[in-house]
């Protein structure tokens, strides 16, 4: 076909290739999730059903992106990994990036009702996304646990701040209170309110990460009524510390080449 006298408006369009042969590592973050927690009485400081259905939606996108091969996810945010090797629409940027982060948003207004059958979503849920490149395991792993840290000194700090005010303190005697405290007298203060920090969930305290592990799955029963199975690689959800070298001894194809 003969190009047209404005054909050359495409020579505007900038090249946005990620770099060749690094990992990818796109990370959501819900915008003003402040303010839409509050809207629809999300359970401070962690609402279950609210990081259960983003835990969901990361589980969703895993199945539809095969090249995304672990999810880490905390509080309103999922950080997707993409394999080294992956050409997914030739590395292209602005098309990874929104194409992932319209997907999640989507799959949350989709999920809404199965979480909160008796919640109205009453704004619209929206992400922003970037995509950073890694060059090596190490600067991913050194990623996934600055997510894990951040998640569990957020945590800490918030369980806390609203344990405090369940307890009759106001929002500032909290915050004086908590001003400086490490890691020991945070978990001292709950002690004294009756919390044992290390019994919280540990969706709470260690975020969930999504990847692909391989079960095993019932085909049919036979005649004698026993199970037969197979084994089958299935996207699921744990909850487990993702900063010592344990995780990835026992799951090493995340991180293969
Ligand atoms: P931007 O990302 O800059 O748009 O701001 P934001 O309002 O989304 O804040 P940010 O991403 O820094 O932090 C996420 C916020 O979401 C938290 O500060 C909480 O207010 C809220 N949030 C996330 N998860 C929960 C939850 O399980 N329960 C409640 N109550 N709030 C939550
Ligand atoms: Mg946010």
């Amino acid at each position: 076909m003969a190009n047209s006298k404005y054909e050359y408006v495409k020579s505007f369009e900038v090249e946005d290739k990620l770099m060749p042969s690094t990992w990818i590592v796109v990370r959501i973050d819900g915008r003003h999730f402040h303010q839409f927690s509050d809207e629809h009485e999300f359970e401070k400081p962690n609402d279950k059903q609210a990081l259960e259905l983003m835990n969901s939606c990361a589980e969703a996108l895993l199945e539809e992106f095969k090249d995304v091969v672990f999810a880490y996810g905390v509080s309103d945010e999922y950080s997707f990994l993409f394999k080294k090797t992956s050409e997914f629409y030739q590395r292209r940027a602005s098309k990874i990036v929104s194409i992932l982060v319209s997907f999640f948003s989507s799959l949350y207004v989709m999920k809404w009702k199965t979480f909160f059958p008796l919640k109205e979503l009453k704004t619209i849920p929206c992400f922003d996304a970037r995509a950073i490149c890694y060059p090596s395991t190490k600067i991913v792993r050194d990623y996934f646990s600055w997510r894990q840290v951040d998640c569990h000194i957020n945590n800490q700090y918030n369980t806390c701040f609203w344990m405090l005010i369940k307890s009759g303190k106001t929002k500032r005697e909290a915050q004086d209170l908590l001003k400086g405290t490490q890691t020991p007298e945070k978990n001292e203060i709950l002690f004294q309110l009756g919390i044992n920090y290390n019994e919280l969930p540990a969706m709470f305290r260690k975020g969930s990460c999504v990847f692909r592990d391989k079960g095993e799955e019932i085909v049919k029963y036979n005649q004698d009524g026993d199970p037969v199975k197979r084994l089958r690689t299935k996207v699921g959800t744990v909850h487990r510390d993702i900063i010592g070298d344990t995780f990835w001894r026992e799951h090493p194809e995340i991180l293969s080449d």
